[in-house]
Order: C-alpha cells, then structure tokens, then sequence
C-alpha cells in the first residue's frame, strides 16, 4: 500500500472523539488489516493491542465472517425490519440466547451500543409501566460510567466531557459512586480487594428517591472506556440483592465485557450475577457490521404479551434491527468464537496478560497497573496541568514503533484480540516499557 491510497484533503470528515485538527496535520491511516495487525497508509504492520475499540474480538479479515457478509449481500441485501422477518435474524437471536445466561430470552436487535443503552432503559421504563407500576421512572447509573452518546446514555453515564455540552438530559437520573480507589487499591491484581460497600451507596439513593420512583439501576460489570475500573468482589452481587429486594431491574451494559473479553461469554457469567436486561454491541459481530443486541428477561417479554394480538407490543425498533448482513456476520463471528474457544481463550491467557503488564510496575509515571480477563490498564501521573497529554504521547509512540493501544484521559488501556498470542503480549508490553522511559 501507498500513500497515495489516502486522499489530499481530510476536511470533510468530522472524526469523532478525535482532536480532529491535530490528527489532519498528521494523520494515522490504516488500510488493511489481518488477523492481529493493521497495515498503515505507509505500508507498516501495527500490533492491535486494542481489538480494534474493544471489538473485534476475533481478529481481523476472519474468512468465515468475510465469505458470510459477501454471501449474504449477493443473496438477501435488506428486508424490512417492521412487520416482516428474515431467517437469519431468527437463527442469530437463537444462538445469542444458547450463550447467554440462562432466562435471558429474548433478544432485540440494534445498529450499536448506544442504541442498545436507548433500548434497554425504554424496555425498562416501559416494563415498570406495563406491570401497573408507572411511578417508577427514574434511572440510575454511576459516576465515570460509559453508556455510549445517545441522550439516555449521556444522562445515565457519569463522564463529564461527555455530559456538559448537551444540556439537562433526562431528568430523573441519579448516579451512585464509581469503585475506583488508588489509594486502596493501586495495583490491584484482578478484582481490588477494597469498596464492597460503595454498592450500599444505591440503598442510599432508594432512601431519597423511594424505591416506588426507581425503574432500573444500569452499570458496566467492569466499566471499560473510562479507563477500565474493576469492581471488587461481592460488588455486583450487592447490586443485584439490593435491586431484587426493591423491585428495581438491573442492567448490565456488556458492550466491552461480552463476547469473551473477560474469559467468560459475558461478564454475567464472570461474576455470577444476572440482570435483568443484558445490553451488547461490539463484539457480536467482530466490529465488522454495526449491530447490538438487547437480553431481556423471559418475565420482561412475557409483560408486555398481553391485550389483542394484533397489536404492536412495544413501539420501538430502527430500519436496520436484525440487519440481514448484520445478522449474517453475527452468526458467522458466534461459529468463530465457538470454533476456536475464544469465548473462553482469555482465562487461559488471563494470568500470562497480568504478569506482563504487572512487570511494568515501577516505570516511570506509573501510579496503578489493573487487569481482567484480556483487559488491562495503565494509569499514568498526569503532567501538571496538562491531564491527558502524557498518555496520548505514548498513544502516537506506539502508533509509530508498531503497536495500536488506546489512551482514556492518563490512563492507557489494552484489550487486544482474543486470539492474541504470549509473544504479542510480549510485544504490546516491551514496546510500553521503552516508551514509559522516553515519556516527559
Ligand atoms: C459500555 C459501553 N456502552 C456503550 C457503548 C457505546 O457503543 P457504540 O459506540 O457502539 O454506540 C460503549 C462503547 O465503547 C461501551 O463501552
């Protein structure tokens, strides 16, 4: 490849969450990618360290998904999502529900993540109205979470970058406290050993607001694009008793966690805890196609099936729910997963990640190292009033030393591919051991 594939003039495009007159005066392009690298614009080979955003969980170019999304858009482009059906929808919801934890069945498609959050707080919404309890209407989510862009998301998501900009959001939304504690918990191998009791904090919020106003409680098992904050052990299962007890539904937003990331199917799985609604994107379909998917309890669905049945039950959906090409990916990246164990893969890696990213434990700027499953962090000091300048610097030396990891404030965050092999670790951590020396 050369760099004529690029063209002159990058103006046109408004790239999001991207320092977009920074990135034009020297732009970072990929144009292929295989398995475990990218291909730059200049023709190098760049170690993902990051699965893309934290999707593409099989590798890149997988034959299967590839031949499925070229077969199907021969065969079946578009059916209309409303008031007709494809087979494959069908069969792709069928093998989500097969991996999912037991009771959540059934399944509503999305385009992404963030309209699987819009999803799943209006199925919850709207459960609390269909079962004669329509007082319930608030939400709550949690300081520093990230619940994608969309209004709901924003509003029950705690970053705040992402919040002031836009004006009231929904109202009715209250936000419990994020775990993430340096003090007690740096360094931390797995889940920290400290906060438990931050999770008493939702009873709290019950206290004020009544449980009788209180819908659903949304959080990520381990918030991801914050800048990967663990929960500690006992933590979600409080959440679920506390939820259980008051009759509020309990959300889990598994865009990051699901599909294999922490070494199990879903983060569910990992911590033994099951919502009431399962919200995924991401790595449903490798990244390949846009597509989410919304688990809902079987008790959740069942609410809304009464009254004359030819009657829309739930007046929500968008043009592309259950895409045929999406869902045609989805099956082929699930035969993936299934073939070679990756829903799984990561336990088996989990302890090799942690020891490598641990040993960089005393590089300069270091203040925390945390890892779960294939994920990890790397929390830096920050430059004196210059946050998040000291991370995005390592961000572009390892774009241009050959390895793709991803920077959220001071905090450098991994989540390679879950067919990652120990000497790519080796790679992604011996390169950040060299740039950590050279960073100011
Ligand atoms: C936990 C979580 N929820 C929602 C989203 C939003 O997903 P999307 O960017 O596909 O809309 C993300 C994206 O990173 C996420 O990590």
């Amino acid at each position: 490849m050369s760099n004529r594939t690029v063209p002159n003039d990058l103006s046109a495009f408004w790239m999001p969450f991207t320092a977009n007159r920074q990135f034009k005066k020297a732009p970072r392009m990929f144009v292929a990618a295989k398995d475990m690298y990218y291909t730059t614009a200049d023709g190098r080979q760049v170690l993902d360290g990051t699965a893309g955003l934290w999707c593409v969980n099989a590798g890149h170019c997988r034959p299967k998904i590839v031949e499925a999304i070229q077969n199907q858009a021969a065969e079946l482009d578009y059916a209309p999502a409303f008031q007709m059906g494809h087979p494959k929808a069908f069969e792709l919801a069928n093998r989500i529900v097969d991996i999912a934890p037991e009771g959540l069945n059934p399944v509503l498609f999305t385009n992404a993540g963030s309209e699987s959050v819009e999803t799943a707080l209006k199925v919850a919404l709207a459960y609390q109205r269909v079962k004669g309890e329509g007082a319930r209407t608030r939400l709550i989510g949690r300081e520093r979470a990230y619940h994608g862009v969309n209004f709901g998301g924003i509003s029950v998501g705690g970053i705040v970058t992402n919040r002031k900009m836009f004006g009231t959001l929904l109202t009715g939304v209250d936000h419990m406290p994020h775990t993430h504690n340096l003090a007690k918990n740096a360094f931390s191998k797995g889940l920290p050993q400290h906060g438990v009791e931050l999770a008493d904090e939702l009873e709290r919020i019950i206290t004020l607001h009544d449980a009788s106003t209180i819908a659903a409680v949304i959080v990520e098992p381990v918030a991801g694009s914050t800048g990967v904050l663990i929960p500690p052990p006992g933590y979600l299962q409080r959440l679920r008793e506390i939820t259980k007890k008051h009759g509020i539904l309990l959300i889990f937003d598994e865009v990051i966690t699901g599909y294999g990331r922490l070494g199990t199917p879903f983060g569910a799985d990992y911590f033994g805890v099951t919502p009431d609604i399962m919200v995924t994107a991401k790595g449903l379909t490798n990244g390949v196609i846009p597509m989410g998917a919304v688990l809902v309890s079987s008790e959740i669905h069942d609410a809304f099936m009464t009254g004359p049945e030819h009657v829309i039950e739930f007046f929500h959906g968008y043009t592309y729910s259950g895409n045929p090409i999406a869902s045609a990916a989805g099956l082929a990246t699930l035969e993936t997963y299934k073939d070679e164990g990756l829903l799984t893969r990561g336990a088996e890696l989990a302890p090799y990640f942690e020891q490598a990213l641990h040993s960089l434990k005393g590089e300069r700027h270091v203040i925390d190292i945390r890892n779960i499953g294939l994920v990890g962090a790397i929390e830096l000091e920050a430059i004196p009033g210059a946050p998040t300048k000291r991370a995005f610097a390592a961000f572009v030396k390892a774009f241009e030393q050959g390895v793709l990891i991803r920077t959220t404030g001071d905090i450098i965050a991994l989540s390679p591919p879950l067919i990652v092999e120990k000497q790519h670790i080796d790679t992604i951590v011996e390169t950040l051991r060299g740039i950590l020396k050279t960073l100011e």
